[in-house]
């Protein structure tokens, strides 16, 4: 068979490498793909992510059997309906399931109107309006541009200056772009945070491995968002009670939602949850892979992934027992020094002659120049170590990291403490 994956990051070569597993996946195709997704798929560095005409253009010149669309952008922007459009089978939701994440007020409306938990909310499209609701609110408050903002569009403000200030940077400055031509101001909601990414064909589902992401870009929890510097799973807060309530009063409520409105969702759907005291609710949706969950949720499923994915297509997702690994993962992110601010590339990366069979690099952010790994983006490398309990896969992850070398390489150091902490409880 010959596949084809849109994107070019962590997830896709987490997805990719995956995918080799199956012994019919003759050609891999990625769209744009990096330096080191070309060790695993053909890479076509000349067509982005977000080029639907041309992906669709290369797919059907390509006798692509199968297509795997994994980022938000081409999502919104119908890639999966063009390619169905061409006869193609794809992975994935098409752009009006892709609401769920590239509007936060479609998705808040969504969960107000069928009672799903999630944080009180007010919308707002006028700055002024905005600051009118702010000078009466309580304080620390979540304020969140609309649209895709590459994960960074959440500020929470601790004072009303503060929150006058994210205002005008949001819906002034446009410091996130469109996405903040409105806002969704909400309540602060407080728990253990918990990713868990799900196979779902419209109306079964197949809940992945939970796991915690490390958002923040310093040790401890501290310094700017990041689209995420590393995680692990199974995440030890997400008991079986709570798998169980998240499935009945989120899952399939949401599932349920999407079809009523008329866009039942297929593909990978995304519930970021908070374990509040009054239950599990939803921070967010997203309609697709988490990045960098998929580097330690895809290693632990046994099933064949490409068998899950044509279910999800043809709607038999029902009929199939998804298997999963009784181990644990992390990753372990090496980022750009300065990430997410301003950070210098083109830095030759050096990579250990061989790794423990238990350790695998995903490759982030890096390209081939002159025959030689260089790096390309904030997010640089993924090191995912696998095993029998959490603290020996953190520790083989940091290991294999130590290996790995590249100027201004960056690391947070406690990955994974906040769940051993839980562990230990
Ligand atoms: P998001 O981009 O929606 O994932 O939000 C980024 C981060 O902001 C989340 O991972 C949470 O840590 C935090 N956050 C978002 N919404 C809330 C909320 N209502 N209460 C508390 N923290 C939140
Ligand atoms: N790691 C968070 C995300 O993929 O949005």
């Amino acid at each position: 068979m010959t596949l084809l994956i849109v994107g070019g990051g962590g997830r896709e070569h987490a997805i990719i490498k995956k995918l080799k597993e199956n012994p019919n996946v003759e050609t891999i195709y990625a769209l744009p793909g990096n330096g080191g997704i070309a060790a695993d798929a053909v890479c076509v560095p000349e067509i982005g992510a977000t080029d639907i005409d041309a992906i669709v253009a290369f797919a059907r010149s390509h006798a692509v059997d199968f297509a795997v669309v994994a980022p938000d952008d081409p999502l919104a922007l119908g890639c999966v309906d063009a390619l169905h459009a061409a006869g193609i089978p794809c992975f994935g939701p098409d752009a009006k399931a892709a609401r769920i994440e590239s509007s936060k007020v479609f998705a808040k409306d969504l969960m107000q109107k069928y009672h799903i938990p999630t944080a009180q909310y007010q919308v707002f499209d006028a700055p002024v309006e905005a600051l009118a609701f702010l000078k009466t609110a309580s304080f620390p408050i979540v304020i969140k541009a609309d649209g895709l903002a590459l994960g960074k569009g959440v500020l929470i403000p601790r004072s009303y200056a503060e929150a006058e200030a994210a205002v005008r940077t949001i819906m002034e400055d446009r410091a996130f772009g469109d996405s903040g031509s409105r806002v969704v101001i909400e309540e602060f909601l407080t728990g253990p945070e918990v990713s868990v990414l799900a196979f779902t064909d419209g109306t079964a589902i197949a809940p992945m491995v939970s796991s915690m992401d490390h958002k923040r870009a310093g040790d401890g929890d501290t310094g700017p968002n990041t689209g995420g510097m590393g995680t692990v799973a199974p995440n030890p807060c997400y008991t079986e009670e709570v798998a169980q309530v998240c499935m009945d009063t989120i899952f399939l409520p949401t599932l349920a939602a999407m079809r009523a409105e008329g866009c039942p969702f297929k593909g990978c759907l995304y519930f970021g949850l908070m374990l509040t005291p009054d239950g599990p609710k939803v921070i967010e949706y997203n309609c697709r892979f988490g990045d960098p969950e998929t580097q330690v949720v895809l290693p632990l499923l046994r099933t064949d992934l490409l068998t899950v994915m044509q279910a999800v297509e043809n709607e038999t997702l029902g009929e199939l027992t998804v298997e999963w690994r009784h181990a644990s993962a992390a990753c372990v992110i090496l980022a750009s020094g300065g990430y997410p601010g301003h950070y210098e590339k083109g830095k030759a990366i050096s990579l250990p002659k061989s790794l423990p069979g238990n350790v695998t690099i995903y490759h982030a952010g890096d390209k081939l120049a002159d025959g030689q790994l260089v790096t390309s983006g904030g997010r640089v490398l993924g090191v995912t170590a696998t095993g029998p309990t959490l603290r020996q896969a953190l520790q083989d992850a940091y290991a294999a990291a130590e290996t790995v070398d590249f100027d201004g390489k960056y690391l947070r150091h406690d990955i994974g403490r906040r769940a051993l902490a839980a562990l230990a409880d």
